[in-house]
């Protein structure tokens, strides 16, 4: 019986001793689940009803190829909006007030740390 404590009191100090990013982003993997319907990411990663979101963290709005982005959103792009992780938290909370006019249909992620786990997440996709 003794041993088997043991090993697992190593492996709860194992756990909790990861990177934090390494666990919000494997949290975040379970909050990509709601915009999967529309968005692929990952090696290779198609245009879905949204752009692939391959690399997105760094990226200039708007601008994966072959994507057909509204006016709203080359226009955000154009303007100089580029994805850091403030910017993503600032759309992913209201999409549709962030960038009025953007066809992005996503009521959003309203919890704080959701959205951090999924922008976690997001980048581990560089
Ligand atoms: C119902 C489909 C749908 C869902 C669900 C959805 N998206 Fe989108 N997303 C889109 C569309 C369409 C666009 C392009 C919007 C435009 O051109 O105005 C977009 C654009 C984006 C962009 C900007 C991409 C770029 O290249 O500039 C990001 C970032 C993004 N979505 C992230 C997400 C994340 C993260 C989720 C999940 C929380 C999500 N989306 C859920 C359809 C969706």
């Amino acid at each position: 019986m003794k041993p088997r404590v043991y090993l697992a009191t190593a492996a709860l100090l194992m756990l909790s001793g990861a990177p934090l990013a390494a666990q919000d982003a494997s949290k975040g993997e379970a909050v990509f689940k709601r915009c999967r319907a529309c968005h692929a990411i990952g090696p290779g990663a198609a245009n879905k009803a949204g752009p692939a979101l391959t690399g997105i963290v760094g990226r200039k709005a708007g601008t994966v190829p072959g994507f057909n982005y509204s006016d709203a959103m080359k226009a955000a792009g154009a303007g100089g909006l580029t994805w850091t992780d403030d910017k993503l938290a600032q759309f992913l909370e209201a999409p549709d007030t962030t960038i009025p006019g953007n066809v992005m249909a996503s009521a959003g992620i309203k919890n704080p740390t959701d959205r951090a786990d999924l922008i976690a997440f997001l980048k581990l996709h560089r």
